[in-house]
């Protein structure tokens, strides 16, 4: 494995589809697995952050500061210890971060300039929670992240809905195939509905070999971000499930990509 961390951004422009919670799964499943991981909140809501059990009171400086900040604040004093080899990067006012991102020529190049120190922390993965829509904020993580992780609700809508993440691409002149990895989310076992849409959701993305297995809707899911805990703390079968994806990822990573 090269010293740089690989980097993943879990990205829909929908809301409540579940970025906050497959980040925060794969991140803590990552690390159970033995991985250094960088958590960076760059999410406004900060459901990452809370998921996690942490919030604005627990941290001083954030990604802001970094960004945006008058005076030099070094990138290792934003990050806190969350887990066992998991650390978090959190974001404050990440609308200003955003207004501060019309103003760089170079949207591309932005996050590598500013995370550069990151690069000499020794983690293997930096995974990245997103914020939903287009934003200039998102731009940068696009073009930051060496690939994508999708959850998709599996319903109706936000099946369809996929169809704006490779316009979104496209628009932003990157290749399709950034995509690395579908995570459905929320099987409901009890309805045909869900399975139906699995099988519509199949149709819409490029290559069957992305999707991993679904996830599914269970109700302690909810509740362990609700307490600040991971299904890993909380919940037996779905920490299976994402400990599942977390393993489709390491073999992304493992396949050279
Ligand atoms: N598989 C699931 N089963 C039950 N609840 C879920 C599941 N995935 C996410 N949730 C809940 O749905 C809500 C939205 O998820 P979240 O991860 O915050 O979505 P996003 O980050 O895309 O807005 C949260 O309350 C979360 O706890
Ligand atoms: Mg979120």
């Amino acid at each position: 494995m090269s010293k740089k961390p690989v980097k993943y951004a879990v990205f829909n422009n929908k809301g409540g589809v579940g970025k906050s919670t497959l980040a925060v799964h794969i991140a803590h499943g990552l690390a159970l697995e033995g991985y250094k991981v960088l958590l960076l909140d760059m999410d406004g809501q900060n459901d990452a952050s809370l998921f996690l059990g942490f919030t604005s009171e627990d941290y001083k400086w954030t990604l802001y500061d970094v960004i945006c900040g008058r005076q030099r604040v070094d990138l290792r004093e934003c990050v806190i210890h969350a887990r066992n080899n998991l650390d978090l990067l959190p974001s404050t006012q990440v609308d200003l971060i955003n207004l501060e991102f019309y103003r760089e020529s170079r949207i591309d190049l932005v996050l590598n300039e500013k995370l550069k120190p990151l690069e000499e922390l020794g983690y293997q993965f930096v995974i990245i929670d997103c914020g939903p829509q287009r934003t200039k904020v998102n731009d940068a993580v696009l073009c930051y992240a060496d690939g994508l992780i999708v959850p998709v609700q599996l319903q109706a809508a936000s099946v369809r809905a996929i169809g704006n993440i490779y316009e979104y691409l496209a628009d932003m002149r990157l290749d399709a195939d950034l995509i690395k990895l579908v995570v459905p989310n929320m099987l409901d076992q009890r309805t045909n509905d869900s399975r139906e849409n699995m099988e519509i959701l199949k149709e819409f993305i490029a290559n069957d070999d992305l999707l991993a297995a679904p996830v599914f809707r269970r109700t302690k899911i909810a509740e362990a971000g609700k307490l600040g805990k991971t299904v890993f703390e909380y919940d037996n079968e779905s920490a299976q499930q994402f400990e599942s994806v977390a393993k489709r990822v390491i073999s992304i990573h493992g396949s050279g990509e």
